[in-house]
């Protein structure tokens, strides 16, 4: 509880923060910051990477209010000036978010190309590239790293099929997030170099000749492009956008899935359990996503006008950021919740954020873990974490809580 500065017996001054921001990496171990938060200062004063100050909103009643309620804006954030959480790394496209993609009907495209109905299609390309992936792992013998043997290329594989992109184009872009996610505080020149080369190789698929045969989202967009002509503008965006789509996929899943297995290692009772039950696989799958720190930032909101969050005055131009390990750990809403229990099925976590800008993609997202996760179970019994827990190198100044290695035995 040191990261506590106000509160505590004998702190002399009105602090300038409450805590410290962000709270510890570990993923596997709620904060305990959490609960003290929720308690004491459901909104409280932190500074973010930048040295921006923010707002912190920790209970579930107050997470989906600001998610809920237009006042708190996604788009203000990009309006120059305005308070940020880290430097952008990458450019946000006017598209990037799903529900803006009005006129010309991309909308429309993009959601086609991330339905249920073309998810359940690829479901078996997912289940046999799992499967690829456990072959090779088992040939060899343990331990491995299920990060870069198992979770990293079954995402890049599943990302590339839904996207249409060759499975080695799909490695660059993932082998990108170590840079183009970073929580630093100013941008620097590997960030503009990695994006360049996303974005050329992104660019050069696009435009090439064939790319309207190409399967997923590629081959639509390019048809699209066909047949409603083209700006270089246009192709700016269309660009962005897929790239865009890969890291808001990309890296959401391969980070819930590596803790969701580590979850697992760390719960054998619970991991037998759903062995021995694999047609309970849809609301373990939700318990875990309750669970899960992956999420390691805040989601972020400026507020348009003056307002109360909380009994606390928000001036308008205020970053808020939603703890979403909060919500999903607020004993107001979820009994016990510091228990994993693969039988609650949660309806009400905000793993998915709420509202507005709802995650477009949850059907990809729980088949892509459900996918995974039941392949594991079948082909690693007695799988179970091959160093103590207390040695897992965090990963520090990312946006999410990840292992750097998660070496397994079976
Ligand atoms: C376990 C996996 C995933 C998690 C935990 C997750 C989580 C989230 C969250 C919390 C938001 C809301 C962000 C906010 O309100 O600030 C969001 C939005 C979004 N997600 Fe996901 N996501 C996952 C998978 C995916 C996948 C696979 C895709 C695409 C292929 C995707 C695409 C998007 C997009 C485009 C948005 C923006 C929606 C909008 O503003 O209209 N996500 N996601």
């Amino acid at each position: 509880m040191t990261a506590i500065r106000d509160g505590l017996p004998g702190t002399p001054q009105p602090p300038e923060v409450d805590v410290e921001w962000p709270l510890p990496r570990r993923g596997d171990v709620v904060p305990e910051v959490c609960a003290w938060l929720r308690e004491h200062k459901p909104v409280a004063r932190v500074r973010t990477f930048t040295g921006d100050p923010a707002w912190l909103v920790s209970t579930h009643a107050l997470v989906t209010r600001v998610l809920q309620d237009e006042t708190f804006s996604m788009s203000a954030l990009a309006e120059p000036g305005a308070r940020l959480q880290y430097a952008p790394l990458f450019p946000a496209s006017n598209r990037s978010s799903v529900k803006d993609m009005v006129g010309v009907g991309l909308r429309e495209t993009v959601m086609q190309a991330i339905s249920p109905h073309v998810v359940n299609e690829a479901t078996d390309a997912f289940r046999r590239k799992a499967d690829r992936l456990l072959d090779e792992m088992t040939a060899e013998g343990p331990p491995v790293d299920l990060r870069a043997r198992f979770t990293e290329p079954y995402t890049a594989s599943v990302m590339s099929t839904i996207l249409g992109l060759s499975e080695d184009h799909g490695r660059l872009l993932m082998d990108g997030f170590d840079i183009s996610i970073m929580t630093v505080p100013c941008s620097f020149e590997g960030a503009r170099v990695n994006l360049d080369k996303c974005m050329a190789r992104t660019r050069a698929r696009l435009l090439s000749p064939d790319a309207t045969d190409a399967p997923g989202l590629m081959g639509a967009l390019a048809r699209f492009r066909a047949e409603h002509g083209t700006t270089a503008e246009l192709d700016d965006e269309l660009v962005l956008m897929l790239n865009n789509l890969f890291v808001a996929g990309g890296l959401s899943t391969s980070a819930f899935l590596l803790l969701a297995l580590l979850l697992l290692m760390e719960h054998r009772d619970q991991m037998e359990w759903l062995r021995a039950h694999p047609e309970a696989m849809a609301p373990a799958v939700e318990e875990l996503l309750r669970y899960s720190l992956a999420i390691g930032d805040a989601l972020p909101r400026i507020a348009t006008r003056d307002t109360e969050l909380g009994g606390q005055a928000i001036a308008k131009g205020d970053l808020v950021l939603v703890l979403v390990e909060g919500a999903n750990h607020d004993p107001a809403v979820f009994d016990q919740p510091q228990k994993l229990d693969l039988t609650r099925n949660p309806k009400t976590h905000v793993t998915f954020g709420a509202g507005r800008h709802y995650c477009s993609a949850t059907f990809l997202a729980r088949t892509h873990a459900s996918v995974a996760l039941s392949a594991v179970l079948d082909r690693l019994p007695g799988l179970r974490l091959a160093i103590p827990a207390e040695e897992i190198n965090w990963r520090s100044g990312w946006i999410k809580r990840t292992p750097e290695r998660l070496p397994a035995l079976w």
